[in-house]
């Protein structure tokens, strides 16, 4: 049982643990981001939750990230250092790993746009 000052937050994490992200490799590279996260300093300020199927399967691992609503795909454990010191310390997008952020009309994917 854990709680968590949620006043501190900066960002949250949805980290999608359902069977196509964990056959993607989410659950080594959750674990990994969990790491980094606290071996940066940052655990205060980013909060991690692990989701089931989120609807992005062919785009997996996913992981959409509040409160700025960006969404990123084919996440495994060597992008968890660009995804925490890139975009959630530095504020800047990971290209390479891009699938959406709201609002938008395009989605980066190479899976049907809209397919679940
Ligand atoms: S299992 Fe992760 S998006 Fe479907």
């Amino acid at each position: 049982m854990s709680n968590k000052d949620i006043t501190k937050l900066k960002h949250t994490l949805f980290m999608c643990n359902g069977s196509c992200c964990n056959k993607a490799g989410a659950e080594e590279m959750i674990l990994e981001l969990r790491k980094e996260i606290r071996a940066c300093g940052c655990f205060e300020e980013i909060h991690t939750v692990r989701t089931k199927c989120m609807g992005r399967c062919d785009d997996a691992a996913v992981i959409f990230v509040q409160p700025e609503c960006v969404w990123y795909k084919c996440v495994n454990k060597e992008d968890v250092k660009s995804i925490v010191h890139d975009y959630l310390i530095n504020n800047k997008i990971v290209e390479t790993k891009f699938l959406y952020k709201h609002g938008e009309s395009f989605i980066n994917s190479d899976a049907i746009p809209n397919a679940t």
